[in-house]
């Protein structure tokens, strides 16, 4: 079950992965349609079908609306369809209601890229308690990397239903990534010039950080004519609203609807750097040896950060103006450092050590598959 796009991204390469064995699964999909177009964005680029779809957006929906609606929906679904095991996946309210839904049905729930924490209730809101409230429900554990099994472990979950898999968000990037790759909006960047990939879409940063993290940029642009910036923005009217205001009147940065995730992976293969407060480009961007300024002031992903490609920035503009400028420096130290490419997400078998571990839950294998080291 998912909702959201990057559910969906990070959720297609178990989908593929349980699908290839129809002797020992039947796999059911059920999106909930927290997400419309950029759901449907990525089930097509994946080439994924739903058996089922709530359809539950709304236009400016709030987290009740959501949590409300998918509960309600999910009743009938799960006394109809009675499956053997749920899967969720994140920190979305999707997971977090399809998580409820599951318990309140008694059904086995298995959390993929569980244990994921900031310890702070609301940063990143409500995505904190999501996560953690899905770990209260949940019987088995898909942990990405041995930070998130331990504090898993710290809230005293059983070892023996945590699997440490490497996340799935590797797995796919596996398969979208190419050396000779083309899209029209990289025409749109003088040939030259240095491309920084902008995203920011998160509850906590609408309104004021956004609006200084959007000054910064335009600060910087001003200052350095080599650069450009591609913004491919989300489709949440309050965001929309913000970059048209800030960005109408600057031709070098470029709005662009939000891109497939094909497309999408593939600029930030060929960026300079990236400048976001997506949780899933905090793990794509070092397998791809990508300098990443976090705009936000905390992240559940420190393993980037002590590898080195991550440097937690925040949204205050003189302090993201700053740190651009140290990037895009003559022979920036800084960049050298942060452009290393690191992989402390996974090795892109995730999807296979998470199917080995439910066989294993359902007694369908005698051995435990061994964790992902890292
Ligand atoms: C949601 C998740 C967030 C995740 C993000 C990924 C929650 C509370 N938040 O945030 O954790 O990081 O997805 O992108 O679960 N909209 C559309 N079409 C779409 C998608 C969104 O029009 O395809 C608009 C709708 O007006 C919707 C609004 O965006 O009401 C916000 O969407 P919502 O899912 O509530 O929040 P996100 O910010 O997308
Ligand atoms: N992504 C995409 N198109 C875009 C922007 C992002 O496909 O225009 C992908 C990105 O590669 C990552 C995922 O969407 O896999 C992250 O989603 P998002 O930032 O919306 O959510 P978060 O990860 O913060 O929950």
């Amino acid at each position: 079950m998912f909702g959201t796009r990057p559910e969906a991204i990070k959720m297609a390469p178990i989908i593929y992965s349980l699908q290839q064995h129809p002797d020992k699964f039947e796999t059911i999909v059920t999106v909930t349609g927290q997400h419309r177009e950029m759901l449907e964005q990525v089930m097509t680029a994946f080439k994924l079908s739903a058996d089922y779809n709530l359809q539950v957006m709304q236009q400016n929906q709030t987290l009740s609306d959501i949590t409300a609606n998918v509960l309600q929906k999910l009743e009938k679904l799960l006394q109809q369809v009675k499956p053997d095991i749920v899967l969720v996946h994140g920190d979305t309210t999707t997971t977090f209601a399809a998580s409820l839904a599951t318990f309140y049905e008694k059904i086995p729930l298995g959390h993929v890229e569980a244990g994921l924490r900031t310890w702070n209730k609301y940063s990143p809101f409500p995505e904190e308690m999501n996560r953690q409230l899905t770990d209260v429900l949940s019987d088995l554990y898909f942990a990405p990397t041995k930070k998130s099994r331990e504090n898993l472990l710290a809230q005293k979950i059983s070892a023996d239903k945590i699997f440490v898999t490497g996340n799935t968000a590797i797995d796919a990037l596996k398969q979208t990534v190419s050396e000779d790759y083309q899209h029209e909006t990289l025409t749109k960047i003088a040939p030259g010039q240095r491309l920084i990939l902008l995203t920011m879409h998160r509850r906590e940063n609408l309104g004021l950080p956004m609006k200084q993290v959007f000054a910064a940029v335009n600060d910087v642009l001003h200052q350095d004519p080599t650069v450009e910036v591609i913004y491919p923005v989300h489709l949440n009217p309050k965001v929309q609203a913000l970059a048209q205001a800030a960005f109408a009147d600057n031709p070098r940065v470029h709005l662009v609807k939000p891109l497939d995730v094909i497309d999408f992976h593939n600029l930030c293969a060929k960026s300079y750097f990236i400048m976001t407060d997506s949780g899933g480009v905090q793990e794509e961007a070092p397998a791809l040896g990508k300098p990443v300024l976090v705009l936000r002031d905390t992240t559940e992903r420190p393993e980037g950060i002590t590898a080195g490609t991550l440097k937690l920035v925040g949204t205050k503009r003189t302090v993201v103006a700053e740190m651009m400028q140290q990037l895009l420096a003559k022979d920036s130290k800084l960049y050298q450092t942060m452009a290393k490419a690191a992989n402390p997400y996974g090795d892109g078998h995730a999807a296979e050590r998470i199917i080995a571990a439910i066989e294993y839950y359902f007694k369908l294998e005698q051995q435990r598959p061994t964790d992902w080291i890292g």
